[in-house]
């Protein structure tokens, strides 16, 4: 199975419409009905989300303006107080939907738990006031590593109801990724378990936080507070260290929620970007309450009977905005799933499924064609009846992944809403409307109402039609990043430079390739830069080679892409050493190790290549270009007259 190339989504000429009775019930329910919706929001951005602020969230004072676009930095419902944990929780308590479930949590080996509203509500509080209890105030940070269990949401919206902002870090990251992003953040508090359970293995992340935090390497930690999960043996710091049962016990579970300035930071999500350093990004309460809840509601054409199921991890903003914030806010019934396929049950999403009645699922093109290499007969034994979406997210979905879902898993009866959208953006971007738009396998479709996204030159000129360009978004939206964590400077040259605005009008570049075909249907091809897709995760290659490098044997290191069909990408490393040291097998174990214990599993290089020399340009930039030719074993195409070394190509080559 391969990767999409632009010839064979140009050449995916298949259309799927919405079977009528989906549409009939569906909240967008024909391409006129998104047509009308989307010109209007077009031609009077502020007023269209106005009104949705208005009748879809509560507001503790009304905003006084709706858009302060002192562009790049935009500010959204200017002086409105809200909360999106009320919003999650508070307001559901007063009618039916108090008693019903919010959180179903299906964990490994076998635990399980479903909280309802009301009992949501209760833990939120209490873990509210344990924080405040510990000297929390509005505007602390609090650093959140976790595995998949519920006092993960628990505590990102107990953050949320007294305006501390949370930076969850994914618990895939290695002890020195979190001390980074901790620092970063300069977190006070730290929430964290014992271990997290993973392919019937335990995640020992209390130890990693140890690590984290040894010679007061992040000083602004002052407590951690430690859920008991796994319950293996673990350290606790005495002063520092507190159980999450201990300080919870006696806890009044209630506590008001705060009233939040709409533009007070609610999170800040690190993301890989072209540099070495990871950025926060940083997301604020009442534009991404709003643009999380409704992009929820429209594209998961959510209703109050639905199970609905994300397969994302907390730590990333899938799960921020598409398992916590987006269907919470809607009062839906959000799955949460601990575990993974592994060996001893490859069939375990299909059990979850069953198990639950699922009725909508959200997942990654990387999930998908693991499964079908897994082999049919694991969804085909389960019965998926209750299925009514699908979703995918992450990467570019190849048609024949799309096929295979739309047909094994799907039972051809399910819309498939590919969505693209990025840590940046807060919410789904470009994606079908699943009731109103018709699908082309491999294609995001349209921009979602309220969103004006184009393919672009590098002078910000509309390509035309079927030709490559770069994806670019020309209007502010409430779900938009606000900055980079205390570097704004670098969110303006990141995203709002590399096309020069032109009479002052800004265009977000989002760093990916894309073309618009005849129907106006985007197809996006993947990333532009020095960011690579590795199973729908984001890695910057700088990060990768300062891992690298940080290695005493490593004296110069290059990281490249290489198209993988199960992962997207792998990493390949083209590395030139010190001195004494020889290449060896042992060698580029060690190193492989050393980018896992600096960043984590999901960074590990699929290979490492010694070299004597990489390949420069006469100033001395380093021809990734050629390079990424040669990691896919093909010949390398271009121009290479700014080689300053002809040589070092060619024994890389042989070297192959
Ligand atoms: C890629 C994940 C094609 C893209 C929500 C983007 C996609 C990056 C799609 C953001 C899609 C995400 N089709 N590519 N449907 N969805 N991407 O920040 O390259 O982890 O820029 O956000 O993933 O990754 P991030």
């Amino acid at each position: 199975m391969s990767q999409p190339t632009i010839e064979s989504i140009l050449q995916e000429k298949r259309l799927f419409h919405p079977h009528s009775d989906f549409s009939q019930s569906a909240h967008i329910s024909s391409l006129e009905d998104y047509q009308r919706i989307y010109e209007e929001a077009k031609a009077d951005p502020q007023a269209f989300w106005a009104k949705l602020a208005e009748t879809e969230l509560d507001w503790f004072a009304p905003w006084d303006k709706v858009l302060d676009w002192q562009a790049p930095f935009a500010k959204w419902f200017v002086n409105g107080k809200i909360n999106i944990s009320y919003n999650c929780l508070d307001r559901h308590l007063n009618n039916w939907r108090k008693n019903k479930a919010a959180l179903i949590w299906e964990g490994e080996p076998g635990d399980s738990r479903t909280l309802t509203y009301s009992q949501l509500y209760r833990e939120v509080c209490q873990f509210a006031n344990v924080l405040k209890q510990l000297g929390v105030k509005k505007g602390d940070r609090v650093g959140i590593y976790m595995p998949m269990i519920p006092e993960a949401a628990i505590a990102m919206l107990a953050c949320a109801r007294i305006g501390a902002p949370h930076s969850v870090v994914f618990g895939g990251f290695s002890a020195e990724a979190l001390r980074d992003r901790l620092n970063d953040a300069a977190a006070k508090v730290v929430v964290t378990a014992d271990g997290g359970w993973r392919k019937d293995a335990i995640v020992p992340l209390k130890e990693q936080v140890d690590k984290a935090l040894a010679d007061d390497a992040v000083p602004s930690v002052t407590d951690v507070l430690v859920v008991q999960r796994t319950k293996q043996k673990i350290s606790m710091s005495v002063g520092r260290d507190h159980w999450w049962h201990d300080l919870q016990q006696g806890v009044s579970a209630h506590c008001p929620a705060e009233p939040m300035d709409s533009e007070d930071m609610l999170f800040v999500l690190y993301t890989s970007g072209s540099t070495g350093k990871p950025k926060g990004v940083v997301h604020t309460t009442g534009g991404y309450n709003l643009y999380s809840h409704i992009t929820t509601k429209w594209i998961f054409d959510l209703k109050d009977t639905d199970v609905y199921w994300c397969t994302a991890d907390v730590g990333w903003i899938t799960g921020h905005s598409y398992i916590v914030y987006g269907p919470l806010s809607n009062g839906a019934t959000t799955v949460m799933y601990e575990g993974a396929p592994r060996a001893s049950n490859l069939g375990c999403f299909w059990d979850v499924i069953e198990k639950y009645g699922v009725n909508i699922f959200y997942t990654a093109p990387t999930a998908i064609r693991a499964f079908i290499k897994m082999g049919e007969h694991h969804p085909k034994s389960r019965n998926l009846s209750s299925l009514r979406l699908l979703g995918t997210v992450g990467e570019p979905i190849n048609p024949e992944a799309w096929m295979w879902y739309h047909k094994i898993i799907g039972g051809e009866r399910c819309p498939i809403v590919d969505t693209w959208w990025q840590t940046e953006t807060g919410g789904i971007m470009i994606t079908p409307l699943p009731g109103a738009i018709a699908t082309k396998p491999g294609s995001a479709t349209k921009p979602f109402p309220g969103i004006i996204a184009d393919v672009v030159d590098l002078e910000g000129n509309t390509v035309p039609e079927n030709e490559g360009g770069y994806l670019a978004i020309r209007h502010p939206w409430p779900g938009m990043m606000r900055t980079v964590y205390g570097d704004p400077e670098r969110f303006r040259r990141t995203y709002w430079e590399h096309i020069p605005p032109q009479n002052g009008n800004y265009t977000y570049f989002a760093g990916d390739g894309a073309r618009k075909d005849e129907d106006g249907y985007f197809w996006v091809m993947g990333r532009v830069d020095d960011v690579l897709n590795v199973s729908g995760h984001r890695l910057g290659t700088m990060e990768v080679e300062s891992a690298l490098v940080s290695h005493p044997a490593v004296a110069e290191a290059a990281v490249v892409g290489k198209p993988d069909d199960l992962k997207g990408e792998e990493v390949v490393a083209f590395v030139t050493l010190e001195g004494s040291f020889q290449p060896s097998e042992e060698l580029s174990k060690e190193l492989k190790k050393h980018v896992v214990s600096e960043i984590g599993a999901i960074a590990r290089p699929g290979e490492i290549r010694f070299t004597d020399a990489l390949p420069k340009t006469r100033s001395g930039k380093i021809m990734r270009r050629l390079l990424r030719n040669l990691a896919a074993g093909q010949e390398v195409s271009g121009d290479t007259s700014t080689l300053e070394d002809r040589s070092v190509l060619d024994k890389l080559r042989e070297g192959a």
